[in-house]
C-alpha cells in the first residue's frame, strides 16, 4: 500500500460503515464495511450476486442505503445522487454504461460542462474539438468525437464512460467492473489511468471478475460474499480467494481440452466474407472444435459474429452448413433448429435481454415456437425447463418469474448463456460468454463448452481474455483488419502468442 502523507490522508478517502441494502425480499448488502486511502487502489471482488456493484452505488450517490453510512475523508455524508458525488470529487462508472446513445461522444463527454459563450449557451461548435482535445490528453485517437454513442462499439463507449469520469479528476474512483469489455491493450491503457490518479492521491476502488488484472494493479484486494465483506488483504492467491468466495474449492481454473476426432466433418464453411475491408476471409469450424476467434478490439469479430448469426449482413460471403449451402439473411433463419447458430450479444441489455420480461420468458425465448409447437401446456414445460437452467447454471434468482432486469450482471449473462443451452444448438457462436461472469461460474462454463465439444457441438469462440482463449481453444484465429493475420495451434497457443499475432502491425505506435 502506498504510504499516505498530510494529516488528512490519515483518515481513509471513502468509507463504508456497516451499509445494508435490500431489494424487494434480497438482501443485497448486510451490514458491509470497507475503506480505501487516497493513493490507494482497492479491488473488490466476489461472486455474481454478492453486493458489489449495490456497494459502488451507495458509495457513487447512486443508491441511498436502508442502514448505515458513507463516509469521506472521515465526515458522514449523504449523498443526494452522482451528481452531489461529483461535488465531494468522487467519481464513479457504473457496470451499466449511460452514455446516452442519441447523443454524440463529445455531447456525452462534456455534459455538465460544455464550453459556452458569454451568453452562458452552448457553443456546439467547440464541443467536438474539447472532447477531441480531452482525448487527446487521455492518449484516445481513435474515437471521434463528433460519432454517437449509439455508433461506437461497445469496448469504445466503456472507454468514454472511463474518460467522462477520469478527466475530472476525482480524489476517489470507482469502477464498477470497467474492464469487462476491454481487451488486453485497453486494460494497459485504463491501468496506466489508474496508475496516474493513484500517484496523484486518488483512492480507486475497482470490481473486477479477471484474477491476473486484480493481481497486476491492486494495492489491497477486499473479498465479498453474501453482502458483506469477508476479509482485506495485501496478498492472496487465486485459489484461496475463490475459496472466500465460494466457500467451495475449485482446482484447476481450465479444464483440459477434449480432443477433436481426426476426421471430424466441418460443422461450418465460410469463405469470402468481408468483414472491415476488402480482404475477405474464409474459415471451416469442426464438430467437436472450439476455434478460437482472437485480436485487438475492432477487427472484424463482432461483424462476423453477427453476420454469422444473420443480424448483420456478410456480404458476397458464401456459408455452408454441414456441407450444405445455406442462406442467413436474419436471426430466425440462424436460430431455426436445422440451422442450429446461437449467439450470445455483446450487449446484454440492448440486444440480448427483455430486462422487463421473467427469467423464465428470456430463456425460452428462441425455443418458443418448438415449445408450442409440441402443443402441450406451454406454460408447464417452459416453467420446468427454466427451472432446471436456474439450477443448472446456479442462476441467482427468487424464481423463474423474476424479471431479468432485477438481476446482477454476472446472473443476467448466465440466462444468455442458458439460452443457448435450452436452444440445443449444433453449432455455437458464443461472443465473450463470460463476459462479467464471476470465477467459480466461468470455471463452470468452461467445463460446459468442454462437454458440449465432446458431444460433437461445434464452437465459435470470441473472448476479450486472451487467457481464456488460449486455454480454451483448439486453434485460435487472429483477426485483424478484417482478415486472418495468423493461426495459432498448440503448442504454439498461448496468450502472448495471439498478443504478439495481434500487435504485429501496431509495433511502430
Ligand atoms: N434493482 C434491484 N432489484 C432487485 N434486486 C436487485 C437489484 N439490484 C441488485 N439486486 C440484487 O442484489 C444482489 C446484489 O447485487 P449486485 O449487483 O450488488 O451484485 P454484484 O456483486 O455486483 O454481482 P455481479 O458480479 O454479477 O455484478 C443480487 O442478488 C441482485 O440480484
Ligand atoms: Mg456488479
Amino acid at each position: 500500500m502506498t504510504a499516505a502523507s498530510g494529516a488528512e490522508h490519515h483518515l481513509p478517502a471513502i468509507a463504508a460503515n456497516e451499509l445494508s441494502k435490500a431489494f424487494g425480499g434480497v438482501q443485497a448488502l448486510r451490514a458491509a464495511s470497507f475503506n480505501a486511502h487516497a493513493g490507494e487502489v482497492h479491488a473488490v471482488v466476489g461472486e455474481n450476486g454478492a453486493g458489489k456493484s449495490t456497494l459502488i452505488k451507495i458509495l457513487g450517490g447512486r443508491l441511498p442505503p436502508d442502514s448505515g453510512t458513507v463516509l469521506r475523508d472521515g465526515q458522514i455524508v449523504h449523498l443526494a445522487g452522482p451528481a452531489h458525488a461529483n461535488a465531494r470529487s468522487i467519481g464513479t462508472v457504473f457496470q451499466e454504461l449511460t452514455l446516452l446513445p442519441w447523443m454524440t461522444v463529445a455531447e456525452n463527454l462534456l455534459v455538465g460542462r460544455e464550453p459556452r459563450s458569454a451568453l452562458h449557451l452552448i457553443r456546439r461548435g467547440a464541443l467536438a474539438p474539447a472532447a477531441e482535445a480531452l482525448l487527446a490528453g487521455l492518449d484516445i485517437h481513435h474515437i471521434d468525437p463528433r460519432a454517437l454513442a449509439s455508433e461506437i462499439s461497445l469496448a469504445e463507449r466503456q472507454i468514454i464512460e472511463i474518460a467522462r469520469v477520469v478527466t475530472r479528476h476525482p480524489r476517489v474512483l470507482l469502477l464498477d467492473e470497467p474492464t469487462s469489455s476491454l481487451v488486453e491493450r485497453e486494460v494497459e491503457w485504463l491501468f496506466a489511468r489508474i496508475r496516474e490518479l493513484s500517484a496523484a492521491g486518488a483512492a480507486v476502488v475497482f470490481t473486477s471478475h479477471r484474477w491476473k488484472e486484480i493481481t497486476s494493479i491492486a494495492d489491497r484486494i477486499t473479498i465479498f460474499r453474501n453482502g458483506r465483506e469477508v476479509g482485506t488483504f495485501d496478498k492472496i492467491d487465486e485459489s484461496e480467494a475463490i475459496t472466500l468466495m465460494t466457500g467451495q474449492q475449485v482446482e484447476t481454473l481450465y479444464p483440459p481440452r477434449p480432443s477433436v476426432p481426426a476426421i471430424a466433418a466441418p460443422a461450418l464453411e465460410l469463405a469470402s466474407a468481408r468483414l472491415t475491408t476488402t480482404t475477405s476471409l474464409e474459415l471451416t469450424l469442426h464438430a467437436g472444435e472450439i476455434l478460437g476467434i482472437g485480436g485487438l478490439a475492432g477487427q472484424g469479430h463482432r461483424e462476423l459474429f453477427l453476420g454469422l448469426f444473420g443480424a448483420a449482413p456478410l456480404h458476397h460471403a458464401t456459408i455452408k452448413i454441414s456441407g450444405k449451402s445455406t442462406r442467413i439473411a436474419s436471426p430466425a433463419d440462424a436460430i431455426h433448429a436445422q440451422l442450429g447458430i446461437a449467439l450470445v450479444p455483446e450487449d446484454r441489455k440492448t440486444e440480448g435481454l427483455l430486462l422487463p420480461l421473467p427469467v423464465r420468458d428470456n430463456l425460452t425465448l428462441p425455443i418458443l415456437s418448438r415449445l408450442s409447437r409440441l402443443g402441450i401446456i406451454r406454460g408447464g414445460v417452459e416453467r420446468r425447463m427454466s427451472r432446471a437452467m436456474i439450477t443448472q447454471l446456479g442462476i441467482r434468482t427468487p424464481g423463474p418469474m423474476q424479471p431479468v432486469g432485477t438481476l446482477s450482471g454476472g446472473n443476467q449473462q448466465k440466462v444468455l448463456v442458458g439460452r443457448w443451452l435450452l436452444a440445443e444448438s449444433r453449432i455455437l457462436l458464443l461472443y465473450d460468454v463470460t463476459r462479467g461472469i464471476d470465477i467459480a461460474t466461468k470455471h463452470e462454463i468452461y467445463e460446459l463448452m468442454m462437454r458440449l465439444a465432446a458431444e460433437g457441438k461445434a464452437i465459435l469462440f470470441y473472448s476479450s481474455d486472451t487467457e481464456e482463449l488460449a486455454h480454451l481453444c483448439h486453434r485460435v484465429l487472429v483477426l485483424r483488419d478484417g482478415h486472418i493475420a495468423a493461426e495459432l495451434a498448440p503448442p504454439e497457443l498461448n496468450a502472448e502468442a495471439i498478443v504478439a499475432a495481434a500487435m504485429h502491425d501496431h509495433h511502430a505506435e
